[in-house]
């Protein structure tokens, strides 16, 4: 079955991540950047492994240098998003990397971001909004740095606040302070957790930073207990099956927790996360979940409005996205 007709909403997309090679390459030569290394011979993104990823990300982030490189980047995914059927998404955006946590630039970035995204809305139907994340590589004080930017900028385009990067290093509580900010000015709160490390990690997370989704959160699968606390709390996870296979965490589609984990009665959402790193799109993943598990139709919709339950945006934007889905049915 082709996926591309069917309405879906898309909760955990990082904006470099989404970033096409093509884009990257084209920037490069208007500015004379080189990117030797960063590709296959193919002309894709090339790693070896997660922290391997995590590099090759912050060198082809080096080409994005100013708003209007964001704003075109903005333009681009949320073209190719409609196109594949995603009426609603949340992109993950860093002031580490848009104006290095400072609050003015940041606000420059911001501003264009919101910009293109008016302008795709208008074109093409797809309505975004922004959760800044921090980067844990970077350590707890540019994650202090990072929320204080998205609280000075909370309001209704910028609506979570998130953290991404290597959860293998510090603690989730270092990061406390942080989140705690973006909680006081209102923001909705997700973490990467339980995608490279295990479900020790997705506890602390749940302990220390108190978010009402987690990114990935698939290693939780490894622990019944844990299973059940996601279950019983509704913590919604927004998973990325073909981000994780890419990334060597499971072998195939089919050894993939997320069925397990839903119908343990935990809140399973479908993200890309950084497509083309993964030779990834969301119908893509659609079509592997129906094969792989069964789902029809009716399960993607109950996945989609759960998704619009849990977006980070106002009551009347998650009721008309409800009802884009009911149209749909
Ligand atoms: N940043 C971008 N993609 C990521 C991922 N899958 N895990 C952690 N940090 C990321
Ligand atoms: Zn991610």
């Amino acid at each position: 079955m082709d996926f591309a007709e069917t309405p879906k909403l898309e909760l955990h997309l990082h904006i470099e991540g989404a970033m096409p090679p093509d884009f990257a390459r084209r920037l490069a030569d208007e500015k004379d950047i080189d990117l030797g290394g960063l590709f296959d011979d193919r002309g894709a993104y090339a790693y070896r492994d997660f922290f391997h990823f995590l590099q090759v990300y912050d060198k082809a982030c080096s080409v994005l240098q100013t708003p209007r490189d964001y704003a075109r980047l903005t333009g681009e995914i949320l073209r190719r998003s409609a196109g594949d059927g995603v009426i609603y998404t949340e992109m993950f955006l860093s002031p580490d990397f848009c104006g290095g946590g400072d609050l003015g630039a940041w606000q420059e970035y911001l501003a264009a971001i919101e910009e293109a995204a008016r302008t795709a809305e208008a074109r093409h139907g797809i309505v975004m909004r922004a959760v800044v994340t921090a980067v844990r590589h970077l350590g707890p004080e540019q994650a202090k740095s990072a929320a204080r930017c998205a609280a000075e900028t909370a309001g209704a385009f910028l609506t979570g606040f998130g953290m991404a990067g290597d959860e293998t290093r510090g603690r989730a509580g270092d990061f406390a302070w942080a989140f705690d900010c973006a909680r006081e000015a209102g923001l909705g709160l997700t973490s990467h957790a339980g995608e490279w490390a295990g479900p020790e990690s997705v506890r602390e997370t749940l302990d220390a930073l108190r978010p009402a989704r987690i990114g990935h959160g698939v290693r939780a699968a490894e622990d019944p207990a844990l299973v059940a606390r996601l279950a019983e709390a509704g913590t919604v996870l927004e998973v990325c099956p073909g981000s994780n296979i890419a990334l060597g965490l499971y072998p195939d589609w089919a050894a993939h927790p997320v069925a397990r984990l839903r119908a343990a009665g935990v809140k399973v959402t479908l993200s890309t996360d950084d497509p083309p790193f993964f030779h990834t799109r969301l119908p893509f993943e659609y079509a592997r979940m129906a094969e792989a598990f069964g789902w029809e139709p009716a399960d993607f919709t109950e996945m989609n409005r759960a998704a619009a339950a849990a977006a980070f945006c106002d009551a009347a934007t998650r009721a008309a996205l409800l009802k884009r889905l009911e149209d749909a049915t």
